[in-house]
């Protein structure tokens, strides 16, 4: 391999690039050429009960891995290794935020994923079952879901910051009849009252026979005893064996619920084989670790990064990963830094809207720190900017460590395109995710359909299946094949604009449709506006996102209130309030703006890019492909006007 050197686009053109891109290309090719063969080579990475009859079952829009094949993930994360001379290394540094610490091996892994295991047998839960897990960022939260795998239980993690509408819906859509919770979990000092929020929820939710507790804060939260039950009253003992559920390689793993361009979100299906083997494989490829690594992941395993990257991925590998529980400003600005001095990490894995806002505090908060244990960093939500990009390798990575820009989707179960300095190095560009993944052919069309040129911007398309594809929409086969196989047929379509340079490079561009990325976090407008006429006072609402300095996008919401109703500041607090009671923190709107009209086309439909360019305080731009009868006069007089009125609107 190649010294990481100066890896930031400088020289691009010399041997050493050429010789390391021609590396990783024949490894591509081969993946490419006979993606079945390469598959099945790669494969013997994982612990096959027994091994399957067919590498792909390709049956277009639906791909099935490894056919036949029998295994169990919570076998490949922990079993394997407890029972290696990998049984004490240790597999998670927890840090809680209080400054509790726990360090587990794979032993106790096992041990607690057992117990874990038997006490979710004991309540009933069997192979098919739906769990829902709403804890904070504690070891539970991890045994849990290796707990339900272990008895092939479909989890269905819910990110702790969302609120008890939003567990409501995905319970109810899950069908779960358990939801795992802890009596609350910490954050920035305070106790979040998980607990409390479950109860509401579970009003809402008739699946939902029991709700089991995982004794965290110190706080008692009320009980109801018929329906609740402390893990601690039936937890086993530590020699608790419990049998791995033997599962075919095709069924489900868990359900994570993701915005798209409807009202609700959709439950991603993922399966068993082919996403740990897709995980671990790209973790791999990307990032290069050893059996000497300590890698940080920062995501919450509440997103598809935690799922994939802080849980399986590392796991499968056999790794050492770091843990934090609270909030990164926590007591102070620098407490990932002191993480990482502490436990000497050396894969570092974040996102952007973070190394922003490290930025905007200044570096001296990094520099007091001994960070020169960091040889890779890594990076994910949404396109890194060039000046974030510049910090985060100067200040995190002292100029020395490569900068692992990874795009993929909450759908794509992993990484599709990034570098992969496991592969070979190579030369990178601030902003660009470089090459596709092995086994990746990804292709960038234009409006019709047809592959765009060389530094022209499209949409990108995928050509083939890969192993950590989505298995289905749960339990809605029709909003699957809608959403990503029906516009352009024959091509899995994940609705980002793209680019490929003369030098190859992709440019991932940022979402081509409805799905705003709030600091990394997807929500749609659909989904926006379905919450927000729940409101009383909300006649009619339309949101959109206009650019923001560290979150990267910030929801903008233009409402028509009712008749009797008043734009007063009290009732735009209200309405932010209610967003976060109807979703979660997540869905808060940075502006809330009263009009009396919304721009709409002649047939009725919402003019987003007159709501876009006003909000962002942006000319209209051009507008003549709006495909309505509308013409340009109308949608300038509407730009306009929505104009006039968002200015009245902040200034009142
Ligand atoms: C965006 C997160 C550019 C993209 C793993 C994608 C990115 C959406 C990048 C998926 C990146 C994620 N460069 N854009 N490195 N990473 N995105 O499902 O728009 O929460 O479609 O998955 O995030 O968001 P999701």
């Amino acid at each position: 391999m190649t010294t990481i050197g100066n890896n930031s686009g400088e020289n691009l053109h010399t041997n050493e690039f050429v010789w390391s891109l021609k590396c990783y290309q024949a490894l591509y090719r081969r993946s490419i050429d006979d993606p079945e063969g390469f598959w099945a080579e790669q494969a013997s990475a994982l612990t096959w009960e027994k091994t399957w009859d067919k590498v792909l079952d390709w049956n277009p829009p639906y791909g099935r891995w490894f056919k036949g094949g029998k295994l169990n993930a919570s076998v490949q994360c922990v079993d394997r290794h407890a029972q290696s001379e990998k049984r004490h290394k240790v597999a998670l540094y927890w840090e809680g935020e209080t400054g509790d610490t726990r360090t587990i091996t794979y032993n106790d892994l096992f041990i607690d994923v057992n117990r874990f295991a038997s006490a979710l047998k004991k309540m009933g839960i069997q192979k098919g079952d739906r769990v829902a897990i709403y804890l904070p960022m504690i070891p539970e939260l991890i045994t849990a879901m290796l707990a339900c795998a272990r008895l092939g239980a479909i989890h269905c993690v819910i990110f702790s910051g969302f609120s008890a509408q939003a567990i409501a819906d995905r319970v109810n859509d899950s069908k779960a009849k358990l939801i795992i919770t802890s009596s609350g979990g910490y954050r920035r000092g305070k106790i979040l009252a998980l607990k409390e929020i479950v109860d509401e929820a579970v009003t809402k939710c008739p699946t939902v026979e029991k709700v089991l507790l995982v004794k965290y804060t110190s706080h008692n939260p009320p009980i109801n005893t018929e329906k609740d039950i402390w893990l601690s009253d039936i937890l086993d003992g530590d020699g608790t064996y419990v049998k791995p559920e033997s599962m075919d390689s095709t069924d489900p793993l868990f359900i994570l619920y993701t915005s798209g361009t409807t009202g609700t979100p959709k439950g991603i299906l993922h399966g068993t084989g082919g996403y740990l083997l897709y995980a671990s494989k790209t973790m791999q490829w990307a990032f290069n670790p050893s059996q000497e690594s300590i890698y940080w992941c920062t995501a919450d395993a509440g997103w598809i990064t935690g799922h994939s990257y802080l849980v399986y991925a590392p796991l499968v590998l056999g790794l050492t990963s770091v843990i934090y529980e609270g909030a990164p400003d926590f007591p102070a600005i620098d407490r990932w830094w002191q993480i990482i001095e502490k436990y000497r990490v050396n894969i570092f894995y974040t996102s952007p809207t973070a190394i922003r806002m490290f930025m905007r505090n200044g570096e001296e908060w990094v520099t007091k720190h001994d960070l020169s244990s960091v040889q890779v960093m890594g990076s994910v939500g949404e396109a890194i900017n060039p000046e974030a990009w510049r910090w985060y390798y100067k200040y995190i990575g002292a100029e020395n460590c490569p900068i692992v820009d990874t795009w993929w989707q909450t759908e794509t179960g992993g990484f599709m395109i990034s570098p992969c300095i496991g592969i070979q190095t190579y030369p990178l560009k601030p902003g660009s995710a470089t090459f596709p993944m092995p086994g990746v052919d990804p292709v960038v069309l234009d409006s019709n359909g047809q592959e765009a040129g060389l530094n022209k911007t499209g949409v990108i398309a995928i050509r083939k299946p890969w192993p950590g594809m989505l298995l289905d929409v749960y339990q809605n086969a029709e909003l699957y094949q809608k959403t990503y196989w029906s516009r352009f047929p024959g091509y899995y379509a994940p609705g980002d604009f793209s680019m490929k340079d003369d030098d190859g490079y992709w440019w991932l561009l940022g979402r081509a449709d409805e799905v705003i990325k709030v600091s990394g976090h997807r929500i749609s407008t659909a989904e926006l506006e379905h919450a927000i006429v729940g409101h009383n006072a909300v006649a009619e609402a339309a949101a959109t996102a206009k650019p923001d300095e560290v979150k990267g996008e910030a929801i903008v919401l233009f409402v028509i209130l009712h008749a009797g109703s008043v734009g007063s500041t009290d009732q735009k607090k209200e309405i932010i309030k209610y967003m976060r009671t109807a979703i979660g923190t997540v869905a808060t709107p940075d502006d809330v703006i009263f009009v009396d009209k919304l721009p709409k086309t002649r047939s009725g439909k919402i003019m987003r890019r007159v709501l876009k360019a006003v909000a962002s305080g942006t000319p209209i731009g051009d507008v003549t492909t709006l495909d309505d009868q509308t013409s340009v006069e109308e949608v300038i007089a509407a730009y306009e006007e929505l104009k006039a009125a968002t200015t009245k609107s902040l200034q009142g």
